[in-house]
């Protein structure tokens, strides 16, 4: 569906699986790019969501990011090494 318009120059890690990405574009790219497109379930139906707006509107793109949920892939720019989980349902209290 989407295609990279250059070459990866690092790695990220989403729910265990190494895939390439560059350095700054944002996660949600990053993963689009790599054919992701379930990024998390709803937490009321377990309905699969993927990112919608990219750009930080619609709340769709929600995952957790090194051990930290409800992060937006959209707003999250990519930094080698990278480690990022689907999220399933709602964050834990205290998360
Ligand atoms: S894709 Fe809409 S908030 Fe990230």
């Amino acid at each position: 569906m989407f295609r990279r318009s250059g070459p990866s120059d690092c790695e990220i890690t989403w729910n265990g699986a190494t895939i390439p990405a560059r350095q700054g574009e944002s996660l949600a790219a990053a993963l689009l790019a790599a054919g992701v497109t379930h990024f998390r379930d709803t937490a009321v139906s377990g309905s699969p969501r993927g990112p919608f707006c990219m750009m930080g509107a619609c709340f769709d793109c929600l995952v957790e990011v090194g051990g930290v949920a409800n992060l937006q892939a959209c707003l999250v720019p990519v930094t080698p090494g990278l480690e990022a989980r689907m999220q399933i349902g709602a964050r834990a209290a205290g998360n």
